[in-house]
């Protein structure tokens, strides 16, 4: 099948290397010319687990081209996908839909009748129907479908190339069987498929995150209570993550979420069914938001009680830049969050991530960086350790605490192992677990 993928962003480059790999004929738009130039000389614009092979795969088959056209794009393909990105709105929680716009009023100039337009990016519930009505003035016998995304950064490739489900919201049958063809193979290597209205699509992609993040913030909540009690949380986690009916993913306490998905929309949610009149009935959410906020608060504090009050003339060493393990995403992370209120209260901040440098310098360019973990942590008063990058694991206590002024570490993520670095001689910290 031929079809496009506009906005060839996390979400868009992803869906665009894949569809080509599993056969499609794929044409990826986007309006940001050097990313285009980027891809279309077989380059990924982001980091990726197992995406640049694919990338070069695709592109040297000729089954995978980029473009900034969306009027070449409506002329190659009658199946359009929107990754675009949808962030909070500047003046408010609600999500900003103007890029989602703005390809719909452009498209609908260039659609040929038969078009299917397939949302992927994460919105508001109504926004199908809206945008359905948008096209309909303008461009004749065209539909609008939602196909939610659900990949994780880090592992974007195998999740879509592996799905669990695919959720897609229809209008008619003709969509259902054009969305059903372009993901044949994956249904048939055991995907479940969900076919719907586009409402209850959108509102399944919303609920999952709001679901994901809730969990989060209930362990985080479990964490504070530990912390007060002299319980550990990590055991209690464990513990009732062991009912089936709990299950233990989705429970590891620490820093909290980040990122440019889980916050954003948990916000956007909660502004949506606020205009719909049901704000009360996902009020909880506000909640979400404030527990994982505090997590980097509780942090913050905590790191200035370990240097004895103040920040002032202390070296911290901060382990971890991105907002999680496996991706080079800095959007919202709570790792630069923590870093960067160290360094307004004084703190000279010294920063190590393995893929993330490059972003988190640019979004935070007052910090210092390095690719090296003693390098970063040479001097230091207090080393931080705030993403969970296999590699710390891997980090020698006993060489580190040669480097280090201090010997003394805040596990904010949890997930050190204690006992050769209290055997090392360094005094141990975390969140939720007397140490
Ligand atoms: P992103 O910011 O990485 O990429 C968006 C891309 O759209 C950019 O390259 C931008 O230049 C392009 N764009 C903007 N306006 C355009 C236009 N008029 N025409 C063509 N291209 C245009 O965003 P993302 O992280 O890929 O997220 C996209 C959507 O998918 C969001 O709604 C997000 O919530 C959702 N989502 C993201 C993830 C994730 O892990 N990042 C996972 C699931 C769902
Ligand atoms: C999340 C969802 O997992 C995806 O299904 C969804 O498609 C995506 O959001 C989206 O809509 O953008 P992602 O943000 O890439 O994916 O990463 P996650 O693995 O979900 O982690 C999100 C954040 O939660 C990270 O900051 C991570 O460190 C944190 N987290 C995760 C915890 O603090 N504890 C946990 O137990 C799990």
């Amino acid at each position: 099948m031929r079809m496009t993928v506009i906005g060839t962003g996390y979400v868009g480059t992803v869906h665009a290397v894949c569809m080509a790999e599993i056969g499609h004929e794929v044409l990826g738009i986007d309006i940001d010319h050097d990313r285009i130039a980027t891809l279309a000389a077989g380059r990924a614009p982001i980091r990726e687990a197992g995406l640049d092979e694919l990338l070069a795969r695709t592109v040297a088959s000729g089954r995978l081209r980029f473009s900034t056209s969306l009027a070449e794009g409506a002329d190659f393909a009658r199946t359009h996908f929107v990754c675009v990105g949808t962030p909070q709105r500047p003046d408010s929680k609600a999500a900003d839909l103007r890029y989602i716009d703005a390809v719909t009023d452009e498209l609908a100039r260039h659609l040929r009748p038969g078009s299917l337009v397939v949302g992927k990016s994460t919105v508001p519930v109504g926004t199908a129907a809206r945008l359905g009505r948008r096209l309909a003035e303008v461009a004749r016998d065209t539909e609008v479908a939602w196909n939610p995304e659900f990949l994780r950064e880090g592992s974007a490739v195998e999740d879509t190339m592996r799905p669990e489900r695919i959720v897609v919201g229809v209008s008619s049958p003709h969509a259902e069987a054009t969305l059903r063809a372009v993901y044949e193979s994956l249904l048939r290597a055991g995907a479940a498929f969900f076919s719907t209205d586009p409402a209850t699509a959108e509102l399944v992609k919303v609920a999952a995150n709001s679901f994901l993040a809730t969990k989060i913030s209930f362990i985080n909540a479990m964490a504070e209570v530990c912390d007060a009690a002299g319980a550990d949380v990590t055991v209690l986690a464990r513990a009732i993550g062991a009912d089936s009916r709990i299950g233990n993913r989705f429970l590891e306490p620490g820093l909290g979420f980040g990122g440019s998905c889980f916050p954003k929309d948990i916000r956007a949610f909660a502004a949506r069914a606020e205009e719909l009149g049901a704000g009360e009935s996902v009020a909880f959410l506000h909640e979400v938001d404030r527990i994982n906020i505090h997590q980097r608060q509780r942090t913050v504090t905590r790191a200035r009680q370990l240097t004895g009050g103040s920040f002032a003339g202390r070296r911290v060493a901060v382990l971890g830049a991105s907002f999680k393990p496996g991706s080079d995403d800095v959007r919202d992370s709570p790792a630069l969050a923590v870093a960067a209120a160290l360094h307004q209260q004084g703190a000279t901040v010294r920063v190590h991530d393995p893929q993330a440098l490059d972003n988190a310098r640019a979004a935070l360019p007052d910090l210092t960086y390095a690719l090296d973990i003693p390098k970063v942590c040479e001097g230091a008063d207090l080393v931080l350790h705030l993403t969970s990058w296999p590699e710390y694991r891997d980090i020698d206590p006993a060489a580190l605490a040669t480097m280090v002024h201090t010997p003394l570490l805040l596990d904010a993520r949890n997930s050190l192992d204690a006992q050769p670095w209290r055997a090392a001689g360094w005094a141990l910290h975390a969140l939720g677990r007397p140490m």
